[in-house]
């Protein structure tokens, strides 16, 4: 019992660490513990690990079938033989950027949620990071739920949310769409905007993404006061925790109940992440 997985929360509003873990090499018990970790701090981070994708991608599907992953903003779709390995990254090769979302700010969002059906986890494994800067933020979606006063939480609870799907939290267009700038009509997908979490029995705010968000059936003029409002209680500081990058850092997440954003960084920089995303999300009712 020399390895016992050591869980440390960060002591902050969600996040922990879990040390003393190996990710290629993972007993049942292991994994149960992380898993549970997972869902009692919404993000886990293990130091120090040693991953090829294949082991990434094993260690990912024991959390369920992972998703493809989206098409990068070159569109190229994905590592060569690895179709669910997601690149983040600002490296420039043959005058062809080998990921997405650039060394810019990636705004407030959870992943994918402009699928009917988003990733309920997404796992990012850290290969290559600048020295300082590009860090990623977390916030806790059932806070901020449970945050709101009665009176919003009661107008939030009826309504469907559009997640829209043209732009990503880099700002760049989706292959295959063009910009729409008029919530109202841009493509996306409705979810409910308070969830029910399938294995917590926690309700959380679903926000999904500002740019383009629409609540159904409200006028725009509406719907932008009311997720302002909302917005406003999703990214308080005393809702975040973030961590700052190592190389062989795994960071895992709950899309379900959490948002991430991250840092820009310099672009001179090199910053390299392989990211897996596993199915499951489907925001249930409230
Ligand atoms: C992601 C993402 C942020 C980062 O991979 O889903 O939002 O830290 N990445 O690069
Ligand atoms: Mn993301």
């Amino acid at each position: 019992m020399t390895h016992a997985a050591q869980i440390i929360p960060s002591g902050q509003a969600l996040g922990a660490e879990i040390r003393n873990l190996d990710l290629r090499n993972l007993s049942d018990s292991e994994f149960d513990s992380i898993h549970d970790a997972w869902l009692n701090h919404l993000v886990v981070l293990l130091r120090a690990q040693q991953l090829t994708d294949e082991d990434l991608i094993r260690f990912s599907r024991r959390l369920g079938n992972l998703d493809w992953a989206p098409v990068q903003e070159t569109g190229r779709r994905f590592v060569e033989g690895h179709p669910e390995i997601y690149v983040v990254s600002n490296v420039i090769e043959n005058g062809v950027p080998i990921g997405s979302l650039g060394a810019g700010e990636a705004v407030w969002h959870t992943d994918m949620s402009y699928l009917e059906t988003p990733p309920k986890a997404s796992l990012l494994y850290a290969l290559e990071v600048p020295r300082a800067g590009g860090n990623t933020y977390f916030c806790n979606m059932y806070l901020a739920y449970e945050h709101l006063p009665a009176s919003l939480k009661r107008r939030a609870s009826g309504l469907q949310v559009k997640h829209d799907g043209t732009y990503n939290s880099g700002g760049y267009v989706r292959q295959g769409l063009t910009a729409v700038n008029d919530p109202v009509t841009s493509p996306g997908a409705y979810h409910p905007l308070v969830v029910t979490h399938p294995e917590t029995g926690r309700r959380a705010l679903y926000l999904g993404r500002r740019r383009n968000a629409y609540l159904g059936g409200l006028s725009l003029v509406e719907s932008e006061a009311l997720l302002d409002e909302l917005w406003s209680y999703a990214t308080r500081d005393e809702i975040v925790w973030h961590n700052e990058w190592q190389a062989g850092d795994v960071v895992l997440w709950d899309n379900r109940c959490t948002m991430h954003r991250r840092d820009p960084f310099d672009p001179q920089s090199r910053r390299i992440l392989h990211r897996t995303q596993v199915q499951g999300g489907i925001p249930p009712r409230p």
